[in-house]
């Protein structure tokens, strides 16, 4: 054996121990545990009481708390703070027969306490390094408040802003969503997962969520399996290659089969191709939900289904704890397939250290110290301004000046401290966001700063599980609003959606401003044309008429707790922008799906000057700002694109590099994108694809080489048998900083 591989397997043999060590612990747990012992570890239950209160006395709380002291609950979701966490694990500790110890699951999803900036938002920074970090922090304060389980990163690709999930995730692009899902994975579980500030991940939503019908939540999906595998697939494979330790699976069916109960989807690719040793989770009562789409007839079925298909747990579909034993007695699913569900639930608990000591994540004194600390809003504010993106800034009325300027501030998001805070912010106290105006008067009073709320748009309180109440016809802020404008130097306007019209459930058929804020801005327009437009959204807003008019706009998402001051740095050039969309922007929600890295058709113009090409009759196919796209204070000229070799065999790789210069007057960050082209293929090939990407940090005139390395890894594509493929070709090269790429080279793949 050579020096080398001897010396891998050296450095591995630890990791192969502990594995064995586990593995031996755990089948000598499994082979004393019974039948419903076993079942009850594919149970996860929501929280039933306030848990620091009296045991329930009645209802199905009193169930789950009598299934609890049995042993029949492998895993409670949405209980958090140490006392609570405390309680419920001392019942399963030291009252069942076996003391198997819980999982604490909860939607960790961008931040915990502290707030980050929404998914979508985050992906908007390209900065690996960042993400990673905020998915760290996520898990110090959510493991500090007992939780060591968070149901994410969400890695479903979409195509379709109208989704309202789209800002849970990475974006459109499944190579820089795969980048993302390793980030967030490795920040939430870090390099020891017996440590107590590391938890489970759990990649959702296995698969396909984000090209549910219509953009409407919850529904149908049909896709093709090229698709699956080139576009949906990628980032769940990056995440169990980066050893996640859950996957979730999804409510949507995939072309007919639910995902819970797809055998497809959850054991021969997830389990048995690619090898993932963790488990499935249900999504809320997806089991249950097989028979409302009518491929089970009742429990019975849904239990025999899901647990053949590879689900291994039941998240609060009450389903297999019911059902389960039966059909294990009646031979419907075979014993051995429970016990490698157990099997892999517990090796995650092992694997978390629970055993050696149930209490690891109940430690007040940590929940004290490490819940919203100064470090943790610093790495908030870090993430919310490298998150913002300049998506135009034609008469540089950005950055504002540091004195001297009258700023009228406009706009009912402008003030709110709520709904910066994004949807998925569960334990996040209301209110706790810094608004734009609040950032915006601690950054400086050398300007004279005027707020106005302007027109109402959101009305009264909404929660998570309530919807937003929108304005449609009181028009009457908007003359306090003009009023404001007529005599400022700038007019900085926030408008957009509010942080609960984007999330699960929340799927729009509109992509426009919501209420009267369009009229607002219009007639805002009219008395002052230096605007700057910050927007806060969930998703890519259609705004024609804004790109048109409106000489600045800044894509502000919901950047989470230190919003305010994010954008401040921003607006006052402290912070030079560097977000480039991990989206397109369509100019119509006609337009949808809309995406950067499309098949060109055999029809893409109209050379004979005919109608008979692949275009609307009343909009253009181009994007309102496409994928990649994001501007800066200063600018950035790239050149010398080069590459090594003009033929590169398969197994061989390919160099290309390119020149970036920071040719303006701030020092800056660039992201580098590069972009490839199979130019023919068996199958249709897009017309570019993202293969690579660097953030550059650039002084003013500093200029930098970039490199990039093309092999078969980026040079292949799925076929529809799930077959990869590197095909002999010309292949075409851009690079850039968007989609929208200025340089472009060729080679050929011998
Ligand atoms: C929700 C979501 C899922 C979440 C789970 C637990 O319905 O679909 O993403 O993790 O239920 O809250």
């Amino acid at each position: 054996m050579s020096g080398v591989l001897k010396q891998g397997i050296e450095n591995d043999r630890p990791k192969i121990n502990a594995k064995t060590a586990i593995a031996k612990k755990v089948d000598s747990l499994l082979a004393i545990m019974t039948l419903e012992e076993k079942v009850g570890q594919m149970n996860l239950y929501n929280g039933f009481w306030d848990s620091t209160g009296p045991a329930p006395k009645e209802g199905n709380a009193k169930t789950k708390y009598e299934h609890l002291q049995k042993g029949w609950v492998g895993a409670m979701l949405n209980v958090r703070g140490v006392a609570s966490v405390r309680k419920i694990q001392k019942i399963a500790v030291e009252e069942t027969r076996l003391g198997i110890p819980l999982l604490f699951g909860y939607d960790v999803i961008h931040g915990y306490k502290t707030i980050s900036p929404i998914p979508l938002a985050e992906a908007a920074s390209w900065d690996m390094a960042a993400i990673e970090k905020s998915a760290r922090v996520a898990a110090i304060e959510a493991s500090a408040a007992g939780i060591n389980w968070t149901f994410a990163p969400m890695v479903d690709i979409s195509r379709d802003a109208r989704w309202g999930r789209v800002m849970e995730g990475a974006g459109e692009d499944p190579y820089y969503g795969s980048h993302v899902a390793v980030a967030r994975v490795q920040g939430f579980q870090g390099t020891d997962l017996t440590l107590p500030n590391t938890i489970a991940a759990c990649a959702k939503h296995f698969a396909a969520y984000g090209f549910v019908e219509a953009g409407r939540d919850y529904n149908t999906v049909s896709i093709g399996n090229e698709t699956l595998y080139n576009t949906v697939l990628p980032p769940f494979k990056a995440a169990v290659d980066s050893d996640i330790k859950t996957v979730m699976n999804a409510f949507n069916d995939l072309n007919g089969v639910t995902a819970t109960g797809d055998q497809f989807l959850q054991r021969d690719v997830l389990k048995n191709a690619w090898g993932f040793n963790g488990f499935v989770v249900s999504d809320w009562a997806s089991v249950t939900e097989i028979i409302y789409w009518g491929q089970a007839k009742d429990k019975a079925e849904a239990a025999v289904l899901a647990a053949n298909a590879g689900c291994d747990m039941d998240m609060e579909g009450h389903v297999y704890i019911e059902q389960l034993a039966n059909m294990i007695k009646a031979d419907k699913v075979k014993e051995a397939l429970l016990d490698d569900a157990v099997r892999r639930i517990l090796t995650v608990k092992y694997e978390l250290g629970l055993f050696d000591n149930p209490y690891r994540y109940c430690n007040e004194q940590l929940e004290k110290e490490q819940i919203g600390s100064v470090e943790h809003h610093a790495a908030a504010l870090d993430m919310a301004k490298k998150s913002i993106v300049l998506l135009k800034n034609e008469t540089k009325l950005l950055p504002l000046k540091k004195k001297g300027q009258k700023i009228a501030l406009i706009g009912q998001l402008a003030a709110d401290k709520n709904s910066p805070l994004g949807n998925w912010r569960l334990a996040a106290d209301d209110d706790t966001a810094i608004s734009v105006l609040e950032g915006l008067q601690n950054h400086t009073n050398s300007n004279s700063l005027t707020y106005t709320k302007g027109v109402d748009v959101f009305m009264g309180k909404t929660n998570f599980v309530t919807e937003v109440t929108v304005n449609e016809t009181d028009a009457t802020g908007i003359k306090d609003a003009v009023k404001a404008a007529k005599n400022a130097d700038v007019v900085i306007m926030v408008l957009g959606e509010h942080g609960y019209q984007s999330g699960e459930a929340r799927s729009r058929t509109e992509l426009d401003l919501p209420g009267l804020q369009q009229e607002m801005l219009e007639a805002v327009y009219k008395v002052n044309k230096n605007i700057v437009l910050v927007l806060n959204n969930g998703r890519p807003l259609a705004l024609p008429w804004a790109e048109k008019h409106i000489p600045t706009i800044v894509e502000a998402w919901q950047l989470g707790t230190q919003t305010g001051n994010a954008v401040a740095q921003v607006l006052y050039g402290d912070y030079n922008p560097s977000g480039k969309l991990p989206v397109t922007f369509p100019r119509s929600v006609g337009q949808v799906p809309l995406y950067y890295n499309y098949k060109m058709t055999g029809r893409s113009t109209n050379n004979e000057g005919n109608v008979f090409w692949s275009h609307y009759i009343d909009e253009k196919n181009t994007p309102l700002f496409p994928f990649g796209h994001g501007l800066s204070y200063t600018t950035f000229k790239y050149d010398n694109l080069t590459i090594d070799k003009k033929s590169v065999s398969v197994d061989d790789s390919i160099k290309v590099s390119v020149t970036l210069t920071n040719t303006g007057n701030y020092d800056g960050s660039e992201v580098a994108q590069l972009y490839i082209r199979d130019v023919v293929g068996s199958l249709v090939r897009p017309v570019k694809e993202l293969k690579g990407f660097e953030l550059v940090h650039l002084k003013k005139g500093e200029s930098k080489t970039v490199q990039f390395t093309l092999g078969k890894k980026e040079l292949g594509f799925y076929n529809n048998k799930g077959e990869y493929l590197v095909e002999p070709g010309d292949f075409e090269i851009m690079v850039g900083g968007s989609s929208e790429t200025v340089l472009k080279s060729r080679f050929v793949l011998d």
